[in-house]
């Protein structure tokens, strides 16, 4: 019979005008998954902050085999044999695989052989089931690779509590259920996870039981073998809400093209070509979504999009009008927002505060500025109506936005990013991180941008997303498009073929 291998009890974490975390009690058991449900900005990563010692508990207490434990940083945690692995990615970009993993861990001589590195990275890699590439550098890995070498690099410190924020947000539906097994065999063998996630299928699927967290509070502990969806999610948002609207308003009448890729070719960072001869055009009043597995050229698509990569061949035109090199103020002022996909290294200045980072694409336009003179009251009147907009709740406007929730990041510059887009918005995975009720209200916006005229480009995984609110789809992979589909006629299996690169027969 496990026992609890870890108890938080009447944990309290108060930040200035919010208290984050009320008195939360949560045990956890050996051999268990457990998932950590809420919506966004319900405290789920400040309590596991708190549990591994990157916060101290304004009052409460951890519990361990029976006895009080203080964590006064995650070295003690880790030590203590729990890790975590974050909602955004701390590795070393220009560090492989192997050094990540062994960085900072005491008994690794700094010195030792790259080569005793690498067999040690594949004896761990092995053991856990978890593949990795121990000598290629993080900067060429996948999402899902690099999130298989921060759990390495955890399990490699001897962790037997896992904790992981949102894991699944950034995989491929194969690297998640790659992943899933994997947690399956490590609770197996006697260790406990803590799974953090907006996707209550996965939750349902994986988790033995469920904490449900809502402002702060908790609000139960179920078995998830006795629970649905459905009452997952009233749990969350405190009533019962509405089953997922679907777009799929029928053919619509649209306007010029807006923006368009006429015959583009762009390199990735390494020179090697990322994109290859695209044609793609979005109409005003129209959503073009792009289908396919993440790494077959999303990035550079959006990049040339939005002037932040030069097309080393073929044409980029907005309204019409062609654009030269990576300008991204050109396009800007030439009304294309961009959501892109990693908020926190191309989105935001997680150091800035928030009203900064809320005005940062308009801090040369009126009302935030006349003529060359920056009107601070101006932009902190603007910087909370966009906060407002995107139902963020900001306590100080002149805290780093790095302190906001990491779903609340994402509802900001979604937001900013909208009021820019006159003409156009390309939009990468821009539910990403999001709660449910949150996703619903993204895909509303897009389809209220549409409505008003702006063309917008989608770029998601979610196949069912894109059908349901797109227009047309363009498949993706390798770089090229491989067809594109009024949504209606797209056929779900066909669309699976094109993204696994299988041209269509005859
Ligand atoms: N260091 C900090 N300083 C001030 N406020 C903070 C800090 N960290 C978190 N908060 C606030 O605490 C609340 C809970 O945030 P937390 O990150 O725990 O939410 P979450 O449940 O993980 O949400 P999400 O699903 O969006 O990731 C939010 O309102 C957030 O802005
Ligand atoms: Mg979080």
């Amino acid at each position: 019979m496990p026992g609890a291998a870890v108890e938080l009890q009447g944990i309290t974490k108060a930040f200035p005008g919010l208290l984050a975390n009320d008195a939360i009690d949560l045990d956890l058991r050996a051999g268990e998954i457990h998932a950590l449900l809420g919506e966004n900005g319900a405290g789920k990563s400040t309590l596991m902050n708190v549990l591994t010692g990157i916060y101290q508990p304004d009052a409460g207490r951890i519990v361990m085999n029976g006895a009080p434990v203080r964590f006064a940083s995650p070295k003690d945690a880790i030590a203590a044999g729990i890790g975590m692995v974050h909602q955004h990615f701390k590795l070393i970009r220009a560090f492989t695989v192997a050094e990540n993993i062994h960085l900072g861990w005491p008994d690794t001589p700094f010195r030792t052989s790259a080569a005793l590195l690498e067999s040690r990275t594949r004896a761990l890699s092995e053991r856990f089931g978890l593949l990795v590439r121990p000598d290629a550098r993080v900067e060429d890995l996948s999402a899902g690779e690099q999130q298989r070498v921060e759990i390495l690099r955890v399990l490699a410190r001897g962790a037997r509590v896992l904790i992981l924020d949102e894991p699944t947000a950034v995989l491929t539906p194969g690297e998640a259920a790659a992943l899933v097994r994997a947690l399956r065999g490590f609770v197996v063998s006697g260790y406990a996870v803590i799974l953090i996630s907006h996707k209550l299928d996965e939750v349902l699927e994986v988790a033995d039981r469920v904490t449900v967290l809502r402002a702060g509070r908790k609000v139960a502990t179920l078995r998830a073998a006795e629970c649905s969806q459905a009452q997952l999610a009233a749990l969350m948002v405190g009533r019962e809400i509405g089953g997922r609207r679907r777009g799929g308003a029928g053919p619509r009448r649209v306007g010029p093209i807006v923006l368009q890729l006429a015959g583009a070719s762009a390199d990735d960072e390494r020179g090697v070509r990322a994109l290859a001869d695209v044609d793609l055009s979005v109409h005003a009043g129209e959503i073009v979504g792009v289908a396919g597995v993440a790494g077959n050229g999303q990035r550079e698509l959006t990049e040339v999009l939005t002037g932040l990569r030069p097309v080393t061949e073929g044409q980029v035109r907005i309204g019409g009008r062609v654009m030269f090199g990576a300008d991204p103020a050109a396009f800007l002022a030439a009304g294309v927002g961009h959501i892109p996909e990693d908020r926190l290294r191309s989105g935001l200045a997680p150091s800035m505060a928030v009203a900064d980072n809320a005005v940062l694409r308009e801090y040369r336009r009126p009302p935030v500025a006349r003529g060359a003179l920056f009107r601070p009251g101006a932009a902190l009147a603007l910087a909370r109506r966009i906060a407002a907009d995107a139902h963020v709740m900001v306590p100080n406007m002149r805290a780093p936005v790095r302190n906001l929730s990491g779903g609340n990041q994402q509802r900001l510059v979604a937001r900013r990013e909208m009021r820019v887009s006159a003409q156009a918005l390309v939009a990468a995975y821009p539910t990403r991180g999001l709660d449910i009720g949150a996703i619903d209200t993204m895909l509303r916006y897009l389809a209220e941008m549409r409505d008003r005229g702006v063309g917008v480009l989608l770029v998601s995984e979610e196949l069912d997303e894109l059908l349901g609110i797109a227009d047309r789809v363009a498949v993706l992979f390798g770089g090229r498009i491989m067809g594109v589909f009024p949504a209606g006629e797209a056929e779900p299996e066909r669309i699976g073929l094109l993204m696994g690169g299988r041209a269509e027969a005859a």
